[in-house]
């Protein structure tokens, strides 16, 4: 039976979710050169492989381009393929603020943003995001926020996401199915308890409109990305 890369076994419908995922990417999020010289760089300095796919990414720069944000708020930057992807939907006076916890991670995102041309409008702040989330200011509202960092901390970033995203704007959260682990009861690792626990919280919140896309990546067979809108007054 094939495996994926944290030796799952793969059942005959991962393969073929797996198949037309590679389809998806090829045919509607071909990546460019530089995102390519980005992901190869980031494995030669043993940074681990776990960019959100070029669907997601895809997804992600839609999402920008459908709802007009014009100031978006990361969380986990890695060497920032998804805020690649994001900042090239931004308009030029746009800006992009990633936290990241890793200096190597930061110092790749920066070269890399600023080989992408986007070093005007895309930011990486360095430290533990519970740290320098409080530092960013409510009267300056983001219009979409996104979080791929650690998962058992999802909870406290939706709490963050709600004091620093407007009124209409997007809250998207990348992993919340985690190969199906989020139906597992009583599961044994924090990430696992943080994704059940986030969904929970997101789906049953009378302020959010949220639904899940699936999506796949290289750790797990299936996964998904959550997509929560702050409901305005409309
Ligand atoms: N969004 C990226 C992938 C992020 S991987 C992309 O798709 O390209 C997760 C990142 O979160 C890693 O770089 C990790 O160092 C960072 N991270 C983990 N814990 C963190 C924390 N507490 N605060 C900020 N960043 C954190
Ligand atoms: C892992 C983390 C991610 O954010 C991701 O998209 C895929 C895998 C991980 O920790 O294995
Ligand atoms: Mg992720």
């Amino acid at each position: 039976m094939p495996r994926n890369r944290k030796g799952i076994a793969l059942m005959e419908s991962h393969t073929i979710f797996g198949d037309l995922a590679d389809f998806i990417d090829r045919t509607y999020a071909p990546e460019d050169e530089l995102l390519r010289a980005l992901k190869a760089e980031a494995r030669e300095r043993g940074l681990p492989p776990i960019q959100v796919p070029p669907s997601v990414g895809k997804l992600l720069a839609m999402l920008v381009a459908i709802s007009g944000a014009e100031r978006i708020l990361e969380i986990g930057t890695l060497a920032g393929y998804s805020a690649i992807w994001m900042a090239r939907a931004l308009p030029a006076d746009g800006r992009l603020v990633s936290l990241e916890i890793d200096p190597l991670h930061k110092e790749l995102a920066d070269t890399f943003l600023r080989r992408a041309g986007l070093a005007d409008r895309a930011e990486v702040r360095l430290g533990p995001a519970l740290e320098t989330l409080p530092r960013l200011s409510p009267s300056e509202p983001f219009d979409m926020a996104f979080m791929d960092a650690d998962k058992e901390n999802n909870p406290a970033y939706l709490e963050w996401a709600l004091k620093l995203v407007r009124p209409g704007g997007l809250i998207v959260v990348d992993n919340v199915l985690r190969g199906g682990g989020v139906l597992d009861p009583d599961p044994s690792d924090a990430a696992l308890v943080g994704a059940r626990r986030y969904n929970e919280l997101v789906a049953a919140d009378p302020r959010l409109d949220a639904l899940i896309v699936f999506s796949r990546n290289g750790s797990w067979p299936v996964d998904g990305v959550s997509i929560a809108r702050i409901r305005d007054e409309r």
